[in-house]
């Protein structure tokens, strides 16, 4: 019987969802292993034994047959924080791996098997998002744990144990300057926030010392650092950008912003349905919607609503709208939820995800009342790690397009 701590050699096939790999132990078990790439033959070490010895959980020890797309990791502390997952993965074989993985839990969990008559790795459409070298600059916020010494510190993978950073390389470059003057008291949690004038904003235990400036498309946010937005610098505006031109609102129409957080997406497509149009936005913190609502106070189309989206759709049935919106947390929106909504016979909807095996369970509760995928987007919002964030673009009727779609 194998044991935790001991060594198995591993032929990596492919990726799985969750930042690792997966593969076969030569005794034929099947070993999700973190640290390896596809196509490697690693020595891993057994960190989990699943239920009835199932599968294996494993760290990659040793390289004994390298990918082409290995590098070092520009981290010195890779392998150790559980903040990144591939800092020894090129950019290319991230996507790839991103595109298999989405492709693979849209065909198992969601019964998807095509878009399009298009096989799902060539329909999947890829959003790059810039960042530096080895994700460099592509966080707007960075929390650390203050080490017993003093020294911010990240937490391992899976574990309480803290691994003393210092200045973790993915934050913007003025994040990782406030890091390193930071003297915080051990035990404490900061995080660093940079708005987009580039100020920084210090929460310390999650009370926070100013407001965030959000912009987008002109539009401006002052916004509680510990309300939701986007961390990527340039994910709002992708998003809300991708999110428009998905449903290409009408003039006159009722939207549902669901998961609305400070109404990134409803403050864009109140522009669309202009003033005769109706934009609902519900969303569960009272902050954001005090936030959202301020900023948005000129848009008299848009409705804040503080609310649970499921209880406030239940509520809601047998209402009609055109063009539903969601964004749920990694959880996803859920059976009844999706089936409340595609009853209300919206003429499109458009699912922003950050759980794309949430989005799939989803997507196969979609199908069941008539809805089908007709695009799905993967956004570069998380490099060096292993989330990935999806917009889906659900429409009835339209299962491969036998009829036609846009
Ligand atoms: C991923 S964020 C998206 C926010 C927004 N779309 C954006 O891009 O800025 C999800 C939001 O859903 C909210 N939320 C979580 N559970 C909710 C629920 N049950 N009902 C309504 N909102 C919820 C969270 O507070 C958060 O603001």
């Amino acid at each position: 019987m194998i044991e935790v701590g001991q060594s198995v050699e591993v032929s990596v096939t492919s990726a799985a969802n969750g930042g690792h790999c997966v593969g076969r132990a030569d005794s034929g078990q099947v070993v999700f292993v973190r640290h390896a790439l596809p196509g490697e033959r690693v020595t891993a070490r057994i960190t989990a034994v699943g239920k009835g010895g199932r599968f294996l959980n494993a760290d990659a020890v040793q390289v004994l047959q390298p990918s082409a797309h290995r590098v070092a990791p520009a981290c010195p502390w890779a392998g150790r924080c559980g903040g990144c997952d591939f800092q020894h993965a090129d950019d290319e074989v991230q996507r790839h791996m991103a595109v298999d993985v989405v492709a693979d839990l849209l065909r198992r969990l969601g019964g998807v098997s095509s878009i399009h008559g298009a096989a799902l790795e060539v329909a999947l459409a890829w959003v790059p998002l810039e960042h530096g070298p080895a994700g460099g600059g592509s966080r707007s916020r960075v929390r650390y744990v203050v080490g017993a010494d003093g020294v911010l510190s990240m937490r391992a993978h899976h574990s309480h144990e803290l691994v003393p950073v210092g200045v973790c390389p993915l934050g913007m470059p003025v994040a990782a300057q406030a890091a390193a003057a930071h003297e915080g008291t051990p035990g404490t949690e900061v995080e660093f926030v940079v708005d987009d004038d580039g100020e920084v904003v210090t929460v310390v235990d999650g009370i926070g010392d100013d407001l965030v400036t959000r912009r987008v498309d002109g539009r401006v946010w002052r916004l509680q650092p510990t309300g939701f937005w986007q961390v990527h610098p340039h994910a709002a505006e992708t998003l809300s950008h991708l999110v428009c031109d998905a449903v290409a609102a009408q003039p006159g129409e009722r939207v549902l912003d669901l998961y609305a957080g400070a109404g990134l997406f409803s403050a864009s497509v109140a522009e669309q349905v202009g003033e005769n149009g109706r934009v609902e936005a519900v969303e569960s913190s009272q902050e954001s919607v005090n936030d959202g609502a301020t900023a948005l106070a000129d848009l008299t189309q848009v409705t804040f609503h503080h609310a649970d989206t499921r209880r406030w759709l239940r509520e809601r049935r047998g209402e009609a709208a055109d063009v539903v919106i969601v964004d749920p947390p990694r959880a996803g929106v859920g059976a009844e939820a999706i089936a409340d909504i595609l009853r209300m016979g919206p003429r499109v909807l458009a699912y922003v995800s950050c759980d794309p095996a949430t989005f799939a369970r989803d997507a196969r509760a979609a199908a069941e009342q008539g809805y089908h995928l007709t695009a799905v987007t993967l956004v570069d919002m998380f490099p060096m790690t292993g989330h990935i964030e999806v917009l889906g673009v659900f429409r009835p009727g339209a299962h491969d397009c036998p009829g036609g779609c846009d």
